[in-house]
């Protein structure tokens, strides 16, 4: 039986990593305190899936900087480390330096790696982690793993959670390059799925659109022009299992579809699927973040994955487990 530490493990991506790492036979430990205004969910009242009906689940509900202190000489097969403070858009731009807890939590992953040593360390970037010159109106492209060096171009990522992304996946390649610590670093875009946290847009447009049914005008965040690349979380579950024992220098990896959607497009599908056809506008008194932002997917495709669960039927599924609840 493969012995799996999550961190961050309550979480939205958390919690469908340990679902399907329970299903598969792992013994799980999951270290998660539950940070107010997270994603994160204590596993008696997780949604979709019980953990606690599995004896090999562990749970430590604490920081994982103190379970690192705690359990400096444990062996795992695969440390997944997804704890972060990572809160939606506003919690990125207004509250930046809350943000910056990333950088000691990260740093702290490392260190413990460099004792414990993990088998294979599974580290959560982000598509934050992208020079956000390359996510302009005037000019954007689909971003490729390979755009980020580390040897002559970094750029500058979105915000302090940004920075923090590609800070770990900088300790990740000095662990890989001085410790000989086996990793990968992915880069989720806009992971969604019906269980996400309301700060999130995926969740906010959906159940504004319900509320608002028949209605002839429904507003969305920003200009609503704003792009991003929605990748279902069972997508990225999938994705991860299939890739994380492909690669293991530090190399990055997108969890990506390569779609571009705007939130009034992605309104207007939502409405579409509910029978109705409102006018979509994007109303400016809340932060929208870079305009255009999807990924490459090449690599994956290297690798042996590509999406299968469509914007428009991850959409569907959501609206039905809304109206059901
Ligand atoms: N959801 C996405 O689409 C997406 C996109 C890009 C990157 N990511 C990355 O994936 C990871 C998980 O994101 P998520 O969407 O599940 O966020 P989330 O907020 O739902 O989950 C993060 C979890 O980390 C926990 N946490 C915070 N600080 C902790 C600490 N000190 N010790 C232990 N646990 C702590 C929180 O309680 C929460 O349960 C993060 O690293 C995030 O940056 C996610």
């Amino acid at each position: 039986m493969k012995r799996t530490l999550v961190t961050g493990g309550a979480g939205f991506v958390g919690r469908h990593v340990v679902t399907r790492l329970l299903r598969q036979g792992h013994e799980v430990h999951c270290v998660d305190p539950v940070v107010p205004l997270s994603g994160g969910i204590a596993p008696a009242e997780w949604p979709l899936f019980s953990p606690l009906d599995y004896d090999a689940f562990h749970y430590y509900p604490q920081d994982c900087r103190d379970w690192f202190r705690e359990h400096a000489e444990e062996h795992f097969d695969y440390a997944f480390h997804l704890a972060a403070v990572v809160g939606g858009r506003e919690m990125i731009e207004n509250n930046p330096l809350a943000v910056a807890d990333d950088l000691s939590i990260d740093a702290q992953y490392w260190q413990w790696a460099v004792q414990a040593r993990p088998a294979k360390n599974l580290v959560f970037s982000s598509s934050a982690a992208y020079p956000i010159d390359l996510q302009r109106p005037d000019h954007y492209e689909l971003l490729r793993e390979g755009v980020i060096t580390f040897m002559d171009r970094i750029g500058m990522p979105d915000m302090t959670y940004g920075w923090a992304k590609l800070t770990c996946e900088y300790l990740a390649r000095l662990a890989y390059e001085k410790h000989g610590l086996k990793s990968v670093c992915y880069r989720p875009f806009s992971g969604y799925g019906e269980d996400q946290d309301d700060s999130y847009p995926f969740p906010g447009i959906c159940k504004r659109v319900l509320a608002h049914r028949g209605e002839s005008t429904i507003t969305v965040w920003g200009s609503g022009r704003q792009m991003r690349d929605f990748i279902h979380i069972e997508d990225c579950v999938t994705a991860i299992l299939h890739t994380m024992d492909q690669v293991e220098d530090a190399s990055a990896i997108n969890l990506s579809t390569g779609i571009y959607t705007s939130f009034i497009e992605f309104a207007q599908m939502a409405a579409d699927s509910c029978g109705f056809q409102p006018e979509i506008r994007g109303t400016s008194d809340k932060p929208e973040g870079v305009f255009a932002r999807a990924g490459d997917t090449t690599v994956q495709r290297q690798l042996g994955f590509e999406h299968t669960i469509s914007f428009r039927d991850g959409i569907e599924r959501a609206l039905n487990y809304y109206l059901a609840r």
